[in-house]
């Protein structure tokens, strides 16, 4: 894979993250600036299989900065994950001359991309694109910033509701395999309890400690759960906390896709736009199959066979911040 990249393609994959046009429009950009063709591969992988490929100019990306979703539309391609489907997409690359890739998506999304790579002579750039935030080997990945901040105004709000009731909210987070949405926003919005997929929920506990706030009359709880905790969600939580704690006047919000969407936050679309430029550098300098990331404000590169397999983990201080501010 030692030949010049000249050609390439940027395609968004797995769940859309706001910032992922950032991202689109950094890549396009940078590669034209640097003589490049570029071309848009629509709907993820999916795209590449169906030879759905666009020809992208600098005005491709215009006014798409501040929007949220993404142009080039995403999809979990699962004929991509079988090696017949990623020589079909290998073959439409080839007609087109393709010789370089940028995948904005996650860690599903990078284990197609190293396997790619591995198989076909076709270098492949990961950038972290995921409300997630559960990618190792960035301190940031693309919309993480963007859903925490549309999910702490929804449970600001909540809250005010709340207060006026006297009531417990449980409210649930997306995050099927990661608690960092939950994490940060519980910790953001002074949430009592933060219920994540990285610990054992103990509804014991969780009842005790309610029971407690019942009795010395803490008359506004929230609890934030994501919606991969392991005792199921906010709605099989609150089944149990209803049932233990009859007198306590529950309610349940899930917040749902709402946190996918919406203009990408400043930070969002500043590390996109970094992580879009520095993708594209990799490919001109040989610097292959590898994530961008962002570590200590440097950007920061890891193998992509690396990056599939280590996950972020929350340290024990996390949780004991959690329990210590939430007193
Ligand atoms: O993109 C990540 C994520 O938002 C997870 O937090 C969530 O569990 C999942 O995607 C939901 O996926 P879908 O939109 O396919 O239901």
């Amino acid at each position: 894979m030692d030949k010049k990249v000249t050609k390439i393609g940027v395609l968004t994959s797995g769940g859309d993250a706001p910032g992922m046009n950032a991202a689109v429009r950094a890549v396009v950009r940078t590669g034209i600036y640097y003589g490049m063709e570029v071309f848009g591969i629509m709907r993820g992988y999916s795209g590449m299989i169906e030879n759905d490929i666009v020809p992208m100019h600098s005005r491709s990306v215009a006014n798409i900065i501040q929007r949220g979703g993404t142009i080039l539309k995403t999809a979990r391609c699962k004929e991509f994950f079988g090696y017949e489907g990623r020589k079909k997409a290998h073959a439409n690359l080839k007609k087109l001359g393709i010789n370089g890739l940028v995948i904005v998506g996650g860690d599903g999304s990078f284990r197609g991309a190293h396997q790619f790579s591995e198989e076909f002579d076709i270098p492949c750039i990961g950038l972290p694109g995921t409300i997630d935030k559960d990618i190792s080997g960035t301190d940031f990945t693309i919309g993480f910033d963007t859903a925490v901040n549309t999910a702490v105004e929804a449970i600001d709000k909540i809250r005010d509701t709340a207060d006026a009731h006297d009531r417990l909210f449980i409210i649930e987070v997306m995050g099927r395999d990661a608690g960092y949405i939950a994490l940060h926003s519980g910790i953001a919005t002074g949430a009592e309890h933060i219920l994540i997929p990285e610990r054992k929920t103990d509804i014991e506990e969780l009842i005790d400690s309610l029971t407690e706030k019942e009795k010395r009359k803490k008359l506004v709880n929230m609890v934030v759960v994501a919606e991969g905790d392991n005792f199921g969600g906010a709605d099989e939580v609150a089944k149990v906390v209803k049932q233990r704690l009859p007198n306590v006047d529950t309610r349940v919000c899930v917040l749902g896709h709402i946190q996918r969407g919406g203009a990408p936050s400043c930070l969002d679309r500043v590390i996109a736009s970094r992580m879009g430029y520095s993708a594209v550098e990799c490919l001109l300098e040989g610097r292959y199959d590898v994530m961008v990331g962002i570590l200590n404000n440097k950007m920061h590169f890891t193998p992509l066979e690396k990056a599939v397999k280590a996950k972020q983990k929350i340290s024990d201080e996390w949780m004991k911040i959690v329990k210590i501010l939430a007193s």
